[in-house]
C-alpha cells in the first residue's frame, strides 16, 4: 500500500530557531518515515507581507540549510521552493472562483494583518488561504502538520476543496490538520511566541557559547527577585524549555526552585547544556552542508522537478473536470 501524503510549508524567514524546531521541524523529520512528505518554502506567501525582497534568496538558502541540518532528507521527502512550481498559482486562480469573498474576509489571520500592515492590505493577502489550499490540493495531500494558529486556514481549505468537488466532481481529498506536539513555544521574554520578529528567539545555528549567553538573558519567575525567594516553575519559561530538551532534570529542578535551593543562573546553565547537547549534531550537519552552496540549489532544483510532475498531473485533471480542456 502506498503511503499517505503530507504537505506542509513555511515562509522563508531565514535561520530557524528552537521554536521552529520544537513546533514544526522535529515533527516533520519524524513523519518522513511514515508518510510521503512534501515540504515547501512558501516564497509567494511571503510576498503578501514583504515589499523589500532583497533578503529573500539569502533567507531561502539559510532556511534550507537548517531544514537539512535537522534531518529533513531529500532522499525521503520532496523539499522545494513554492515559486519553482508555478502551477500552484494557476490552481490558486481556479480555486479563487469557487471561494466566496465572505469566507476570506472573516479569516482571523487576515483581520490581524489588516491591523499589522494597514498600509499594505493587498489583494494577495485576502487570497492567502486560497493559495495555501492550492499548495495542499495540488499535491493531493491528505495530512497537513501545522500549529494551532493554522487551524482556520485548514478549515477553509477543507471547505474550498469540498465546494470544488461538489461542483466539478471528486478531485481532491479533504486535508486534515495534524497538530504538532508542542503547539506554542514562548520566547526568551517568557511572554510572546518565539519569533525572529519579536527578537526573543534562539537560532539553531548559534554557537554553544552564544546559546548560553542568550539563555542567560531569559526571563524567569518574576517572584524570584532574590536567590532566597522561592520560585514557581509552572510560570517559568526556562523551566518549560528545559522540559522540552531534558525531562530527566525537570522533577529535581521544580522541587529545588520551590524551596529556593537552586538559583536561576544554575537552572539556565542546565537548560543551555541540554539545548547544546541536542543541537550539537544539527550544527555539525549544517557546517557540512555549508561547505558547498551549490549542493543546496541542486537539492531545491531536484525537489521542484519531482513536485512539478505531481502538480502538472493534478492541474490537468482539474482543467478537465472544469471543462477548460
Ligand atoms: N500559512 C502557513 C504559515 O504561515 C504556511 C503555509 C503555506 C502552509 N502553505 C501551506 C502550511 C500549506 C501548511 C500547508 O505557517
Ligand atoms: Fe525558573 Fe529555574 Fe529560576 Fe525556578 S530556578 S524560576 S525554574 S529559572
Amino acid at each position: 500500500m502506498s503511503k499517505r501524503r503530507i504537505f506542509s510549508g513555511a515562509r522563508p524567514t531565514g535561520r530557524q530557531h528552537i521554536g521552529n524546531y520544537l513546533g514544526a521541524l522535529q515533527n516533520w523529520v519524524r513523519l518522513q518515515d511514515e508518510y510521503d512528505c512534501v515540504y515547501c518554502i512558501v516564497d509567494i506567501h511571503a510576498l503578501t507581507s514583504m515589499e523589500d525582497t532583497s533578503q529573500l534568496q539569502k533567507n531561502i538558502y539559510e532556511m534550507m540549510l537548517d531544514w537539512l541540518a535537522v534531518g529533513l532528507d531529500p532522499q525521503k521527502s520532496i523539499l522545494f521552493v513554492q515559486s519553482h512550481v508555478p502551477e500552484v498559482m494557476e490552481l490558486h486562480t481556479l480555486l479563487s472562483m469557487v471561494t466566496p469573498l465572505s469566507w476570506l474576509l472573516r479569516v482571523p489571520t487576515f483581520k490581524e494583518k489588516i491591523k499589522l500592515q494597514p498600509q499594505n492590505v493587498n489583494y494577495g493577502l485576502v487570497g492567502y488561504p486560497v493559495l495555501q489550499t492550492a499548495d495542499i490540493a495540488i499535491y493531493k495531500a491528505e495530512v497537513v502538520p501545522v500549529g494551532e494558529d493554522q487551524l482556520p486556514h485548514l478549515e477553509l481549505a477543507r471547505e474550498i476543496v469540498r465546494r470544488f468537488n461538489s461542483l466539478y466532481g471528486n478531485t481532491f481529498p479533504e486535508p486534515e490538520a495534524k497538530l504538532t506536539k508542542y503547539p506554542l513555544v514562548l520566547g526568551l521574554d517568557g511572554k510572546d511566541k518565539m519569533s525572529k520578529q519579536a527578537g526573543n528567539d534562539i537560532e539553531l545555528a548559534l554557537s554553544a557559547e552564544e546559546t548560553k549567553e542568550k539563555i542567560m538573558t531569559a526571563y524567569t519567575d518574576p517572584a524570584r527577585r532574590y536567590r532566597s525567594d522561592p520560585g514557581h516553575p509552572e510560570v517559568c519559561n526556562v523551566y518549560k524549555l528545559l522540559g522540552y530538551f531534558d525531562t530527566s532534570k525537570t522533577g529535581g529542578v521544580a522541587e529545588k526552585c520551590r524551596k529556593a535551593e537552586i538559583g536561576c543562573v544554575d537552572c539556565k546553565m542546565l537548560l543551555a547544556e541540554a539545548i547544546n547537547k541536542t543541537l550539537k549534531p544539527i550544527r555539525e550537519r549544517r557546517a557540512e552542508f555549508e561547505v558547498d552552496p551549490k549542493n543546496i540549489s541542486d537539492i531545491l532544483n531536484n525537489g521542484a522537478e519531482r513536485a512539478r510532475v505531481i502538480a502538472q498531473k493534478t492541474l490537468n485533471e482539474v482543467k478537465k473536470n472544469m471543462r477548460l480542456i
